[in-house]
């Protein structure tokens, strides 16, 4: 076994062009440690297994600048005063966790100098640097200065305790709590690395629906050892807290957030677990959502639960992100909009540690949702991204769809809400209404794999979740091209066509599964694979038939001032033109309007037409992903290569049965025979 899988986007591929190891060898003579600490050793083991295993030899290590060439690493402080005012200006621009690799000369020898204001962000720049290298970038006269633009750059797993992951598709929980704290499995220094080399920062271990059991010293003694094991990477672990806790494993007869004794068994369960964690980073919560408890429970509000944590963990620096993810059985009207209505009336009232987490659209995690109203209408308080990182609606871990143009498509959007260029991305990290707290979270698709998220190509989005929570500007392209590079290849022939297919793949499930602004049309409960025509769950709200509203007349959820007037939570020029068929993207089309069968595209053809197309163009597509896969054989390893081409078989198989069981049960509303092009369905 070749670990290729294992060694995600690190891979530190040996460089077999000469020229360029002589040309990286030349500026890198040396590497220079100025410090010792824990972060420190981290970062110089990576240095030495990354430049030893690319350039092929072993570079000498030592703790002094003497010579020249040499790759100095190291905080502010740790630098030589001289060193320190040569890059004052740098060391001003950049935040806490911002780094600098910036190419001087210093006693008229050239050195490259990695540093930053604590050895986190030097870790950054090192794992950065490192990057340079691994994607064949010069390393001449580098001036690099960067800083993320989110404070809070993390994963949430939704991990339970017995070891199963909800939604989870690339194996059994990374954890082993059964043999923490005392086993540390080699899994989680690599994870940390994995996710300090592009910037994550924190990690809440547990799912959102996970029991309160997490909270009891038992385990707290185990998340303590992961603690430890993360620390010197820069990475904070945070717990779910389930608001049942006090009654579960406290012994109260309530969990009322205005109630003395809940109030101080969260207080005391704070103390608790900063005395073993001094830099916890807080807790995440999922209250008063598809059945967990929460302050409605008592009569109270998401503000009085989300502040009575936020004082118990305050006076440890301790924040809590408290999820916007709800919706109720008994207001069916419309799901879309039940997030905002609840949350908008509160903007202003959380504590100052309080961020809401809000799902990038309003439904659910779906291939395609218009941004969520919510961003940029809670101008007082911080909103936290949260996508979906895991393809719970995308096909699992077996169909390849790089989400980075998901993410980027989000970001991109325009909420208006402060006028024209009011992006989603400046409401996340904090620039459009000056928030101090920011933050973006992704729900992981990792598992104990040995390619940790089931499908090799997986690994992208989560490389490209951490690039884009580090710069939510950031193009997917740019992504694609990076870990293309670092994880497979840096031949122009392997790259320019895995990186289009890459880019396509988004568009593409979109098309066989859910185009046009269909949504939500999954078989329920697993949502794996078609099923539009569900329509028996108990609840309204959770049937496809609810969301497509198919029937003779035509199909689509109107949501328009004519429908439910979702529309009317966006900023007004984003409702008019959603309220408006001329001018609703028609990508968004059925998620705002009802339109018959024979509702005109733009391109001239009938809705129906349309609709049979874009499910064949999906398949086409896939067809196409294989033909370029099987086409890089020669440029990737065996495993890889047969692993990828399977899946791309089975998702083959799988975007046919989409369009075909899609267009035969509309087929019998619309009553319209296939349009010329459409396979028939077998
Ligand atoms: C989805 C998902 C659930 C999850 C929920 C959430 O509904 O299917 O498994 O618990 O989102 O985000 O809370």
């Amino acid at each position: 076994f070749s670990q290729r899988d294992y060694k995600l986007w690190l891979q530190y591929e040996k460089k077999n062009n000469p020229e360029l190891v002589r040309e990286y060898s030349s500026k890198i003579s040396g590497i220079v440690s100025l410090e010792n600490s824990e972060s420190s050793k981290v970062a110089l083991k990576e240095l030495e297994v990354g430049l030893n295993d690319m350039l092929g030899k072993k570079i000498p290590v030592q703790s002094k600048i003497e010579g020249e060439n040499l790759l100095v690493f190291g905080s502010k402080l740790s630098l030589d005063a001289e060193i320190q005012k040569k890059l004052s200006k740098d060391f001003e621009a950049i935040n806490k966790d911002g780094f600098i690799i910036k190419t001087i000369s210093h006693k008229n020898k050239k050195h490259i100098v990695i540093t930053g204001k604590n050895d986190i962000a030097v870790l950054y720049g090192v794992f950065s640097f490192l990057r340079l290298v691994q994607t064949n970038k010069s390393i001449d006269n580098l001036n690099i200065v960067d800083s993320p633009k989110t404070n809070i750059r993390i994963l949430n797993h939704w991990d339970n305790l017995d070891g199963t992951v909800e939604r989870g598709y690339a194996g059994a929980s990374l954890w082993n709590w059964q043999k923490l704290p005392e086993f540390i499995d080699q899994r989680y220094i690599d994870y940390a690395r994995a996710n300090a080399s592009i910037g994550i920062n924190g990690t809440v271990l547990t799912n959102v629906n996970a029991n309160a059991l997490i909270l009891t010293p038992l385990y707290l003694e185990k998340v303590e050892a992961l603690a430890n094991v993360f620390r010197p990477y820069g990475i904070k672990v945070y717990l779910t807290a389930r608001f049942s806790a006090p009654i579960e494993i406290g012994g109260l007869k309530t969990a009322d957030p205005k109630d003395a004794t809940v109030i101080n068994w969260w207080k005391e369960k704070s103390k608790e677990i900063y005395k073993r964690i001094p830099d916890f980073g807080g807790f995440l919560v999922k209250a008063n959502s598809e059945g967990q408890p929460g302050p409605q429970n008592y009569g109270r509000d998401h503000v009085d639960g989300a502040n009575m944590l936020a004082d118990a963990v305050a006076p440890f620096g301790g924040v809590v992100m408290w999820r916007a993810f709800v919706y109720s059985e008994h207001d069916a009207s419309d799901r879309a909009k039940q997030a905002y209505s609840e949350f908008v009336p509160y903007d202003g009232r959380f504590k100052d540690n309080v961020i809401v987490q809000v799902k990038n659209g309003a439904i659910d995690f779906q291939p395609r949702e218009p941004f969520h109203p919510m961003f940029g209408a809670m101008p007082k308080t911080p909103l936290m991204m949260e996508f979906q990182i895991t393809q719970e609606y995308l096909g699992f871990s077996t169909h390849l769809v790089f989400l980075p143009k998901l993410f980027q498509e989000v970001l991109e959007a325009d909420t208006y809400q402060k006028g024209k260029g009011s992006t989603v991305a400046k409401v996340v990290d904090g620039s459009l209404d000056n928030h101090k707290l920011t933050g973006i979270a992704g729900v992981s698709n990792i598992g104990s794999d040995i390619n940790w998220t089931g499908h090799p190509f997986a690994q992208a989005n989560w490389y490209g979740f951490g690039r884009l929570a580090w710069d939510p500007y950031l193009d997917a392209e740019t992504i694609a091209d990076e870990w293309i590079r670092s994880t497979f290849s840096n031949d122009e022939n392997f790259i320019k066509p895995v990186k289009e297919m890459m880019m396509d793949s988004r568009e593409t499930a979109v098309n066989y599964m859910t185009p046009l602004g269909l949504h939500h049309i999954m078989d329920t409960g697993h949502h794996y694979g078609p099923g539009p025509w569900v329509s028996d769950l108990g609840r309204p709200d959770w049937n496809p038939v609810y969301y497509h509203k198919a029937d003779k007349n035509g199909i689509g959820f109107d949501r328009s001032k004519t429908g439910s007037n979702a529309t009317s939570q966006y900023a007004p020029e984003v409702a008019k033109m959603y309220d408006n068929l001329a001018t609703c993207p028609e990508k968004d089309l059925l998620w705002f309007h009802h339109v018959s069968w024979d509702y005109k595209l733009k391109n001239g053809r009938t809705l129906w037409d349309g609709m049979a197309l874009k499910y064949q163009q999906g398949v086409d597509q896939v067809e196409e992903m294989v033909k370029t896969w099987n086409a890089t054989e020669k440029y990737v390893d065996t495993e890889r290569f047969k692993e990828v081409q399977m899946l791309l078989q089975i998702q083959l198989k799988e975007a046919k049965w989409w369009r075909d069981a899609c267009l035969l049960y509309f087929q019998q509303y619309s009553g319209k025979q296939l349009p010329e092009g459409v396979e028939k369905p077998t």
